[in-house]
């Protein structure tokens, strides 16, 4: 018997051998297994081929190419053209009861690896991180540095990943795996719409609610890589870490290089396991849940859609009084409040009110909100400065690029040079003035373009930009802990796990369409919690794609997520304020189930999609038929995950109205009405459903009896 190292999860085990150079080789990543007595050496079970290496090489776990290694490398690296391939190297190895440090000393290259695995038994979730020094005696040259790299068995087939765009986030992309690498690769500068650093790899037969699931995403809000390549055994290679610029990382002696963390997760429960298992962490490391408990998700109103550039305080009062008589718990001004912001041409980096808006500052709006009970929120883009600005005729060196001939605009903006300690300083001073002048309790902190020319004093700065942004971001928390941060980047251009690790939600799209959303909400759920998804109620027509929906449906499809308004209620008929007061009730009784429990989602086919939160015993099931019914009768929806053996009492308990029409031989015409239904009809047979129409929504409570 080998000298295995093993950790074990609650339905997970990682195995490692140690090899008789001392170097730890991949055996396993997935279900749980125990190591059997004839679990021999890799390298006695499998023959050696012909015309090849006399020794095979395992798979390590941490692959670098050269010396025999030709699989894809976890490193690159070089000493001026020297140095780059691995020679003899001595390993430590420290294990806990949910963790492995491993430090790789290379002696020939001049360089420490320090990797650890650390195995959450509760969550069953895997963080990788590898920090790369220069033990050698000049520079080392770094153009990558893997956060990990893991072992894919034989039988994963399909890997799933998102693109995107503004407007359009969470769009699924599935790629059948092959012997051709797949590779994504994101060089936007921040985490982007069409390459979240994150990913899904589906074994045969798996799907929502089962089959075996490996998913993998990074803490890490700037360029990354991610790739799966095939290797010799059958297996595939999955590694991730972030994308180096030529000469970004240049290490003297002595420095090191740190990876992001990578969070990586099986389940043989399906798409549902992982999702489960990652919002389980990302909870872990949430600020939101620092107490152990979940603040109830307050409900908003966002200034953005309803009003845009065109703020003025007497209108703006009057939306906070109608928005704290529907039952809103939170105002947020977004952008357009700061001096000469009449459009997006001009005034980023002149954080102070515009004194034509605000003659008196923002005080007595904030005021004004504060006294009606509710929050008062404010809008800022810390990260970016428009030419037209008087911070920008005062400190032109300031910009990223600024040595560049013209540094490219979008959205008419250029982007701030956060590895500069004196312009994070500033930022710190601005932002510090704001939240300590004003009873400011939330900010919404937006980053509207991709980084072009991030380069700081010559050199490639991607990496000392998310770091300054993150530094600065911790800065501003440490000073005001109450305050809570909303991530935004134009919609969802930065929803990963770092930035969740130090914001209380993310802005998931612009895009308030109630049919986009809710697809959009299913994709997102599947790696992050719904109660950091901001979602809100918009419009008719929807100002992105110009498709009405009811306000029922509208708020429906914003149910799941952090809820909030985004209209100008004064334009509202009377009967959909009424049903806004209704929903905003509805949203605050549901959200501590819906935001605290676990996950689970399903199609039911011709139509319907349905998400529930909660536990096994009881969960708030929510069924969405998004597009016209086409069969004859309405599909029956399956439960999966309900315990066969007990028997569940549902409820209807959405606020919209009963179901008109031929409905009375079916269950659920209206809200109160009940069944009961034993747990093994819900999973094999299923819920008979009424006829919904198009783009409606029913809500069910079910418990066990
Ligand atoms: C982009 C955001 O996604 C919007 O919600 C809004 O805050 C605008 N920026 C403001 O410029």
């Amino acid at each position: 018997m080998s000298d295995f190292i093993r950790l074990d999860g609650r339905n997970t085990s990682i195995v490692l051998e140690l090899s008789e150079d001392g170097l730890p080789v991949w055996r396993h990543w997935g279900a749980k297994v125990s190591v059997g007595a004839g679990a021999g050496p890799w390298s006695t079970g499998v023959p050696v081929p012909t015309f090849s290496l006399d020794v095979n090489q395992p798979l390590r776990l941490f692959p670098l190419f050269g010396n025999g290694w030709m699989g894809p490398s976890a490193l690159q690296c070089h000493r001026g053209g020297t140095a780059w391939m691995p020679g003899r190297a001595s390993c430590e190895i420290e294990l806990g009861p949910h963790d492995l440090k491993c430090r790789v000393s290379d002696h020939s290259m001049g360089i420490v690896l320090d990797h650890s695995l650390s195995l959450d038994p509760e969550t069953d979730v895997l963080t990788l991180a590898t920090r790369l020094t220069n033990a050698g005696r000049d520079i080392l040259d770094v153009s990558w540095l893997a956060a990990g790299a893991l072992p894919l068995a034989p039988h994963a087939q399909t890997v799933e990943s998102f693109s995107g765009r503004h407007n359009s986030e969470f769009v699924p992309v599935a790629d059948k795996l092959s012997r051709s690498a797949w590779r994504r690769e994101n060089r936007r500068g921040l985490t982007s719409h069409d390459c979240p650093p994150l990913a899904s790899v589906l074994g045969a037969n798996a799907g929502p609610n089962e089959g075996q699931v490996w998913a993998a995403q990074l803490a890490w809000s700037g360029n990354h890589f991610q790739a799966i390549d095939w290797h010799d055994d059958g297996r595939w290679i999955w590694m991730a870490g972030e994308w180096l610029a030529p000469g970004e990382v240049r290490l003297q002696p002595g420095e090191t290089l740190s990876s992001p963390e990578w969070l990586a997760t099986f389940s043989p429960n399906g798409r549902d396991g992982v999702a489960q298992n990652f919002h389980a962490e990302l909870r872990k490391r949430s600020p939101l849940w620092r107490s152990g408990k979940l603040k109830p998700r307050p409900v908003h109103i966002n200034t953005w859609e309803g009003f845009y550039f065109r703020h003025n305080e007497p209108d703006l009062k009057l939306l906070a009084d109608t928005a704290a008589g529907l039952g809103v718990e939170r105002f947020v001004l977004d952008d357009g409040w700061f001096r000469g912001r009449d459009d997006d041409t001009s005034s980023l980096g002149d954080w102070t009110p515009d004194p034509d808006k605000y003659p008196n500052g923002l005080k007595p709006l904030a005021d004004h909100v504060t006294r009606l009970g509710m929050e008062f929120g404010l809008w800022v883009e810390p990260e970016m400065i428009n030419p037209d600005s008087d911070l920008f005729r005062a400190h032109p060196d300031w910009v990223l690029g600024a040595e560049q001939d013209r540094p490219l605009t979008a959205r008419n903006q250029l982007v701030l040079d956060l590895t500069r300690e004196d312009v994070r300083g500033h930022l710190f001073g601005a932002l510090d003035k704001l939240l300590s002048d004003l009873p400011i309790s939330y900010l919404k902190w937006d980053h509207n373009r991709d980084l072009t020319a991030a380069v700081s004093a010559g050199r490639a700065a991607y990496r000392r930009q998310v770091l300054g942004a993150y530094e600065l971001i911790d800065r501003l928390r440490a000073a005001h802990p109450d305050v809570e941060i909303e991530a935004c980047a134009g919609g969802g251009g930065r929803i990963d796990a770092g930035i969740l690790s130090r914001t209380h939600r993310v802005w998931t799209s612009d895009c308030l369409d109630a049919v986009s959303r809710t697809e959009m909400h299913r994709q997102f759920l599947r790696y992050f919690p719904p109660e950091v998804m901001g979602a809100h109620v918009g419009a008719s027509p929807s100002h992105a794609t110009g498709r009405s929906q009811s306000l029922s449906f509208r708020a429906a499809s914003a149910l799941p997520g952090h809820f909030g308004l985004e209209l100008d209620p004064r334009q509202l008929l009377e009967g959909d304020l009424r049903k806004i007061r209704d929903w905003i009730a509805f949203y605050k009784s549901i959200r501590q189930q819906v935001h605290a429990g676990r996950v689970w989602q399903g199609e039911a086919g011709d139509g319907v999609v349905w998400m529930a939160f909660g536990t096994p015993q009881a969960f708030v099931l929510v069924i969405y038929r998004i597009t016209p019914i086409q069969m004859r009768y309405p599909p029956v929806l399956r439960l999966p995950f309900v315990a066969p053996e007990a028997t569940y009492g549902l409820t209807r308990i959405d606020p919209s109205a009963p179901f008109s029409g031929n409905h009375d031989q079916v269950a659920f015409r209206a809200p109160g009405d009940k069944l009961l239904q034993s747990g093994s009809w819900l999973r094999e047979v299923g819920l008979a459903l009424p006829f919904l129409r198009a783009e409606s929504c029913l809500v069910l409570e079910a418990r066990q009896s």
